[in-house]
């Protein structure tokens, strides 16, 4: 059963009507971010009914202890959690004496308004008091895209049937907890705090790794637009500061205040210096003005839309369920900080840790690199490249030696903090999407030398771990890869997963590629990065060469598909569709040791490895693996659906297509897997946008030349998206039989549609008919 209490509108989020259980689910929905800082959809006002407080400022984690039963060596110390920081929005209201709080009041004319367009959210509601008062409320907040470190929110109160007095007490609050503490501590302790009238502000450490963060507020009150002088009073008590202040409300007229928080840490500002700088932001904004502060930031997200639009015309479901995802993801990472990455709930919840997953290169950074500047999606490398050390580490930790770097599967700086042996010691997989990325992302930009300068590195270090991670079977005479967990992790400790070797070998090639190509395009830097590794090239090439000719690929003959694993056909071969529906999603309704025999699939693991190395196999291969694989997988992850989507759509299978699309693109929105109240699925969204854009966009690049093959669901009359590539700006419209190509960016475009290949000058369109 689908949960759609939400409006459908193309740039909206709309939820009308005040019902209390949706409130956790609608924070998680209407959460704001601007990638240096996140917020659930809470409430400004005091709210004593079911709520998740989350206000997240990117880059800031705490390490909690590890909490394990049975501890492996090799195990993290601690397991690293996003925080709960500073509520930077409270504003304390009390008409006539009596406390505005939706959980007591009677509530009318409840809407609420996510404004993807231009960034903000907005509530209005009616508020009747037990005494008869009746006010309206219209509460708008943004997280500024312009001033990346200021939240502003305008909070306007108009009594309805009376006048009276109003009391106001904004504050910054770091008395705050996280919902998933291990041990139920608290995390900040306060640093220092000062509150005197009309401002104020809070700085609070955490208790381990000594991140510091600082609010400082200011705020300004307004009657019927005309600015009202402020006289407050002021208190302090440990980890918080407030102002109180007091008016008359004339009956019809609105009282509007405004509150400016600045949030800043010592990422980015030296301790000593942060209450300082804060202040001054605060006051910089009070200065600048809700308004001029919200144009500009509805202008900053107008130049995003421009370049990361996607319009379907003729569903409207589809077209909300897209915006919403490509909102999500630009509010989560804005790529300006190379030491920032996308957590899989983003800012929206504390699940996952807000840690970096294989989930950035495999899914998300195709995203970036389609829609932002390349130094956006070279931002995420760079993130990883800076972790280098840490991975070879974390490899020197587990026994392997000679720069081999494994990267973890669960991180914030580079360290492993996951503790699950099944994956943190064998889901190795990671490292080849870790090298995947990098490939995707030269093949995207044409920056080759990303890879002399940065990128190789990483390609050894890598290479080096797979070529310690096989051995030689003398039983099979080849290499074999033993005690590995593929993507699909209803598997664990399998030998030979196809998926895993595949791009082991892959890695291992294509280094020894870069190495070449490395030398005729930059042959001195080449050979200072092939010394700073002290990189053996005769022996270790020779290695790779070897391992990469004779590798285990177990293979199903009388099917001609790649076995998942050594041994999948002993199982007992069933389709997802006889599963009992009332015992599905199987995770909530099966022992793990019978998920873990069964044949079911959690989500794509060999169709992953054909989605990413599409350019090796033709369409008859992946057909019969997809026709083999898809009937067994349940797709409980939210990242599985989207895979088989684009596979399907490149297969001809096109009902497939939509229906797997239909599994990610409102996930969230119509709460699919009854979790929204978590969080959001962030790094999922960008699985949708692939589904959109490589599925029936048929966008795919093959031997570095831009292809499409497009396959427009017969659902939708219209297709536009915008796509950069290598300094061409394509805006893109798909309708049935026709495709319009419109090149709005500095270079030409070259592309292949069905095969035949068209050139796109700057400021000229092309229109390609086909048949359908
Ligand atoms: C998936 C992983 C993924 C993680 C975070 C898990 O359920 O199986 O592939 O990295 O979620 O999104």
């Amino acid at each position: 059963m689908l949960d759609n209490y939400l409006e459908q509108d193309a740039w909206r989020i709309i939820e009308r009507g005040w019902n209390p259980l949706n409130q956790t689910k609608s924070e998680s929905i209407f959460s704001l971010g601007n990638g240096r800082m996140g917020q659930r959809a809470n409430f400004e006002e005091d709210y004593s009914g079911e709520t998740f407080q989350g206000n997240y400022v990117a880059g800031v984690y705490y390490p909690d202890k590890t909490k394990v039963g049975w501890w492996k060596n090799g195990y993290p110390e601690y397991f690293a959690k996003v925080l709960n920081a500073v509520n930077w929005i409270g504003l304390r209201i009390a008409v006539n004496g009596e406390k505005l709080d939706l959980n007591t009041v009677q509530v009318s004319d409840f809407y609420r308004e996510l404004n993807m367009q231009h960034g903000y959210l907005q509530r209005s509601f009616i508020a009747n008091f037990a005494n008869g008062n009746a006010v309206k409320i219209v509460a708008t907040r943004f997280l500024s895209l312009v001033d990346d470190e200021v939240g502003a929110l305008s909070y306007s109160i108009t009594p309805l049937n009376f006048s009276g007095e109003i009391v106001a007490i904004p504050y910054l609050d770091f008395d705050v907890e996280n919902e998933d503490s291990n041990y139920e501590e608290k995390f900040w302790e306060e640093v220092e705090k000062s509150a005197t009238a009309g401002k104020a502000h809070v700085c609070a450490r955490t208790k381990k790794l000594d991140f510091q963060v600082c609010a400082a507020m200011r705020f300004a009150l307004a009657e019927d637009g005309n600015a009202v002088t402020i006289n407050s009073s002021f208190a302090e008590k440990l980890n918080y500061v407030e102002n109180t202040f007091a008016f008359t409300a004339e009956e019809g007229k609105s009282y509007r205040i405004t509150k400016y928080s600045a949030v800043l840490s010592s990422l980015n500002h030296t301790a000593s210096n942060l209450a300082n700088a804060a202040n001054q932001l605060a006051e910089k904004a009070l200065e600048k003005g809700f308004d001029a502060m919200l144009a500009e930031h509805a202008a900053a997200w107008e130049a995003k839309w421009n370049i990361s639009d996607i319009e379907i015309d003729g569903d409207i479901s589809a077209q909300q369920g897209i915006r919403f995802n490509i909102f999500q993801l630009n509010q989560t990472f804005t790529g300006v900080d190379a030491r920032l990455n996308i957590g899989p709930k983003g800012f929206t919840g504390e699940k996952y840790g807000g840690s970096t997953y294989w989930d950035t290169e495999a899914y998300c950074l195709p995203f970036y690199l389609a829609t932002a500047d390349p130094s956006v999606a070279k931002n995420l490398l760079l993130y990883r490249y800076k972790q280098l050390g840490k991975a070879i580490e974390n490899a020197e930790k587990l026994g392997f030696k000679n720069g081999a770097a494994l990267y973890p599967m669960v991180t914030m700086n580079g360290e492993e903090c996951h503790n699950e042996w099944e994956i943190t010691f064998e889901e190795i997989h990671r490292n080849g999407a870790i090298a995947y990325g990098i490939f995707n992302y030269v093949r995207h930009t044409a920056d080759r030398e990303y890879l002399v300068d940065y990128g190789l590195e990483v390609l050894i270090a890598i290479s080096r771990f797979w070529a310690q991670r096989v051995n030689f079977s003398e039983a099979k005479q080849e290499y074999v890869m033993l005690g590995v967990t593929g993507p699909n992790e209803y598997e664990n400790n399998v030998n030979n997963n196809w998926y895993t070797n595949r791009l082991a070998t892959w890695t291992m090639d294509w280094t020894m590629e870069v190495i070449k190509l490395m030398e005729e395009e930059f042959p001195e830097k080449l050979k200072t990065t092939l010394q700073k590794v002290g990189f053996a090239t005769v022996k270790e090439t020779k290695n790779w060469q070897d391992i990469v000719h004779n590798m285990h690929f177990p293979f199903y003959t009388e099917k001609q598909v790649f076995l998942q694993q050594e041994g999948f056909l002993d199982k007992e071969l069933r389709n997802a569709a006889d599963l009992n529906p009332a015992e599905r999603p199987i995770n909530q309704h099966w022992s793990w040791d019978r998920i873990l025999r069964s044949v079911f699939i959690k989500q794509a693991d060999v169709l992953q490895g054909i989605y990413f190395l599409e350019h090796q196999f033709d369409r008859a291969t992946i057909r019969r693996n997809f026709d083999f694989y898809e009937p067994k997988t349940v797709h409980e992850s939210s990242l599985s659906p989207c895979v088989h989507a684009i596979l399907a759509a490149r297969i001809g299978y096109d009902e497939k297509a939509y229906e797997m699309y239909l599994r990610t693109s409102r996930l969230d929105l119509d709460d699919y897997n009854k979790e929204v109240h978590e969080g959001l699925h962030i790094t999922s969204m960008a699985g949708t946008w692939l589904s959109v854009v490589q599925g029936f966009g048929g966008m795919h690049i093959i031997k570095s030349r831009l292809r499409f093959d497009p396959a427009l669901p017969k659902q939708w009359k219209a297709l536009k998206f915008n796509l950069l590539w290598r300094g061409s700006n394509l805006l893109i419209k798909l309708m049935k039989g026709k495709m319009v190509v419109e090149n709005h960016g500095e270079n030409q475009a070259e592309f292949i549609v069905f095969g035949i290949t068209y050139f796109v000058n700057p400021g000229k369109k092309e229109t390609i008919l086909f048949d359908v």
